[in-house]
């Protein structure tokens, strides 16, 4: 029941969702609090980050946090509009520089390795002004901005994650409009946001590779949502097919690119382009990669990072009346078992993060696998006591451990989501992932561990489940 010796033990936050401080020591606005700000029912109950856990004051409550579990990583994210208020390297923000510097020191002198996000949807919201990911433009401003980063923090950081869950960012804020900018595009917005963002995260991987790498021998890559498709009847050949294509639209046109050979997925492409023919535009809605953009992208991630949380049931649909959406174009309907617990949008299915390990391997040549996420929401709101939700926790410890041992995996790290409850996006602070209960009506935001805290620290300090020291 052990882990590999080495094994990394983490848990996982996002500046938005849990420092605060919005306009504190010269922070510039970044979109959502732009989006918060507006109101308009997009959030529940209108709530904001504006303050969120307060991390950017107590982040030693934080540590503490950290230190309890015994945690041996760390992942957060940085807060581009604090360090950069405008977006741009024009001005920079000292004050946001030193936070940043703070939390690091911090976790190095505590033996704790960390694991920096750039980019977690949190975009200055100058840029966005420019037309956000919309815009090739972005992609140089990502670019400067890692390139500062790395430059700034990149003696004590060796473990980057240039953009957070990219396939899911694209299609909620520029396909779906339901993340700031808050406006749709269905079935344009997000593949061309997709472009850019896997164009931004490429050049900025080269940028770490000629300017950085030798002397600071970090590694770069990017995580990924991942849910597991399952076919509705594994005995039907038309359901395996839409499971297929579940992958292909939500991972492989992501990861295919930049850890295989540069380009989209034939089959998407495909399916892509006949749907917008169908559609009447003269040409597909996915944009396409120049043969140089290729060889630019190809080969950019140093590890493989896999965020899980649910699994689904897929089969085919056709989109008979030529719908619009990144959600039609792959014509699968999307269910789940009845048996499977549900809590919000989570459906507890262990088994699942098995398969996205050994698709992982199969798929992208046995890459060294992170997962910087996986958790799931409290289901009750007013209790410390999450045992059963520790169940789950444990669950997905077993079947990490079949993939490591039966799979032979090259699984390096585990995060949790997350260290603290925190600001769930459009959720607000309705949806709790936490080890850490956090009372957002308390002016002094106190933590408190739930019973799971004291079961994950076990873990870690045996590095497996029950059975040892
Ligand atoms: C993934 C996102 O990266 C994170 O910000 C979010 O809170 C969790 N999933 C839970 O939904």
């Amino acid at each position: 029941m052990a882990f590999p010796d080495g094994f990394g033990w983490g848990a996982a936050t996002a500046a938005y969702q849990v420092e605060g401080g919005w306009d504190a020591d010269g922070k510039g606005p970044s979109v959502w609090d732009t989006f918060t700000h507006q109101g308009g029912e997009r959030v529940f109950k209108n709530q904001t980050g504006d303050v969120a856990c307060g991390s950017y004051t107590l982040w030693e409550e934080d540590l503490k946090c950290i230190k309890q579990l015994g945690l041996t990583h760390y992942r957060f994210s940085l807060s581009w509009s604090r360090l950069l208020p405008d977006g741009t390297t024009g001005f920079i923000n000292q004050k946001g520089v030193d936070y940043y510097n703070k939390i690091i020191d911090d976790l190095l002198e505590n033996g704790i390795k960390p694991i920096v996000t750039l980019f977690h949807f949190d975009l200055p919201q100058a840029l966005e002004d420019k037309g956000g990911w919309l815009s090739e433009t972005i992609i140089e401003s990502f670019d400067k901005y890692a390139q500062f980063c790395f430059r700034t923090f990149g003696d004590r950081v060796k473990l980057w994650i240039t953009l957070n869950e990219p396939n899911m960012f694209a299609l909620m804020a520029y396909d779906l409009g339901r993340f700031p900018p808050g406006v749709p595009h269905l079935g344009t917005g997000g593949y061309q946001a997709a472009h850019n963002l896997i164009k931004a995260h490429a050049r900025s991987w080269h940028s770490y590779d000629s300017l950085f790498r030798k002397e600071q021998k970090g590694l770069v890559s990017l995580s990924f949502f991942i849910a597991w498709a399952e076919p509705a009847d594994p005995n039907s050949a038309s359901d395996q097919e839409a499971a297929k294509r579940v992958m292909a639209f939500h991972l492989d046109l992501f990861a295919k690119p930049i850890f295989t050979d540069g380009d989209y997925p034939e089959g998407v492409k495909s399916q892509i382009a006949a749907m917008s023919t169908k559609q009447g535009y003269a040409s597909s809605r996915l944009p396409e990669f120049t043969e140089e953009e290729k060889k630019m992208i190809k080969g950019t991630g140093d590890f493989f990072a896999v965020q899980y949380y649910t699994t689904c049931l897929a089969r085919l649909k056709e989109n008979k009346k030529g719908e619009l959406g990144a959600l039609y174009d792959a014509e699968v309907e999307i269910s789940t078992d009845p048996s499977w617990v549900n809590l919000d949008w989570v459906y507890v299915v262990p088994w699942g993060i098995r398969k996205i390990l050994k698709y992982v391997k199969e798929t992208y040549n046995n890459p060294a696998i992170y997962i910087t996420e996986n958790g799931f929401p409290h289901s009750d709101l007013t209790s410390l006591d999450d045992t059963q939700r520790w169940e789950y926790f444990r669950q997905i410890f077993q079947e990490l451990l079949k993939g490591i041992q039966l799979d032979e995996v090259n699984l390096k790290v585990y995060c949790a989501w997350s260290l603290l409850d925190n600001f769930e996006w459009t959720q607000g602070y309705s949806s709790r992932f936490g080890f850490f209960h956090v009372d957002f009506e308390d002016p002094a935001r106190p933590r408190v561990p739930y019973s799971s805290a004291k079961e994950y620290a076990k873990v870690i300090r045996n590095n497996g489940l029950e059975g040892q020291k």
